[in-house]
């Protein structure tokens, strides 16, 4: 992996992307809704994962491009394994978009961790029932906050420790980075050609911290990115020619805002024994729901 590049890579400068099929999860506004838009004008045909379809559908309205809008909750491992059994055909890329962050404690329908399940378990799921299927790359869209992450692997769905919604939000970005490492070993161990890469937005104006009592993201507007340039960091790491598990984030300060660029994420996210007894425990923690 290599350290900082600096770049100053706009949407303008996404390749030719006709014949291509992308899947992005909670696309239907946000950061998500951005990168489909952009992939769309680009040429590719675009699969929007959505909870909300009919709000999706109107979102894309007037928008150029080939849009497939179709049901995926992440956060509920019956609509996520709906959403990967129904798939025919190839994904050239799977962008893992679908977040929350900081939200009060909750359980989803399968009695599982609602954050931890929405932003590490059920895109855990969704991918490697997916693998088959995709030809190109994975695209993990995780945080800066994954440096502050510490996991639990005794109680990674957070029901012996009293929840806190911000360390979850940490402990689940950090998640989804050492899933990144682990994927991308897996991958190459079996001479796969399939990259997985990490996208961070820095800190992007979205409404992601709505439910944040520190409401981070909107009280720091001067180190912020507007959600455009936020979602370049996906758009970059979905298109552009980067060695498996890249990390791709802003290259201003702090990785907060800028241009998207290779960087490294936090030591914590390095660790291949970790990733790989994390695999290990999502993995008997999905099989703990019964089909
Ligand atoms: N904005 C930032 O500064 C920032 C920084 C670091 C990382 N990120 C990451 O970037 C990603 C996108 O965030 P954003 O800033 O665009 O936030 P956002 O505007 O709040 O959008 C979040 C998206 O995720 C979808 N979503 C949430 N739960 C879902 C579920 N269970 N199933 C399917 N979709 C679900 C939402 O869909 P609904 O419309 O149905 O709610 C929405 O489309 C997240 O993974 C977030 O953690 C953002």
């Amino acid at each position: 992996m290599t350290s900082c590049t600096t770049t100053s890579w706009t949407a303008n400068d996404l390749p030719e992307m006709t014949g291509r099929t992308v899947v992005i999860t909670g696309a239907g506004r946000g950061l998500g809704l951005i990168t489909a838009r952009e992939l769309a004008r680009a040429g590719a045909r675009v699969v929007l994962g959505v909870r909300d379809p009919g709000k999706a559908r109107r979102a894309v309205v007037g928008l150029p491009g080939t849009f497939d809008i179709r049901p995926l909750d992440v956060s509920d491992l019956t609509s996520v394994r709906a959403f990967a059994d129904s798939w025919s055909g190839d994904i050239d890329i799977l962008v893992n978009n679908a977040g929350v962050m900081d939200i009060p404690a909750a359980r989803t329908a399968d009695g599982l961790d609602l954050q931890t399940t929405t932003n590490h378990t059920g895109p855990f799921l969704l991918t490697t029932s997916l693998l088959g299927h995709i030809t190109d790359r994975v695209v993990h869209v995780t945080s800066e906050l994954h440096k502050q992450g510490r996991i639990d692997l005794a109680d990674l769905d957070w029901r012996t420790r009293k929840h806190n919604g911000m360390r979850a939000y940490q402990a689940s970005k950090l998640a989804v980075v050492l899933f990144s490492l682990e994927l991308q070993r897996r991958l190459t161990a079996t001479g796969s050609p399939v990259r997985s890469v990490l996208a961070s937005p820095g800190i992007a104006r979205t409404t992601l911290a709505s439910h944040s009592r520190s409401n981070v993201i909107n009280r720091l507007t001067f180190l912020t990115n507007d959600p455009e340039r936020g979602a370049l960091s996906l758009l970059y790491a979905a298109t552009q020619d980067v060695p498996g598990n890249s990390y791709i984030g802003p290259d201003g300060p702090g990785g907060f805002r800028g241009s998207p660029a290779v960087r490294r994420p936090g030591k914590a996210g390095l660790d291949p024994a970790m990733a790989g007894r994390l695999w290990e425990a999502t993995a008997d923690l999905v099989g703990t729901v019964a089909r």
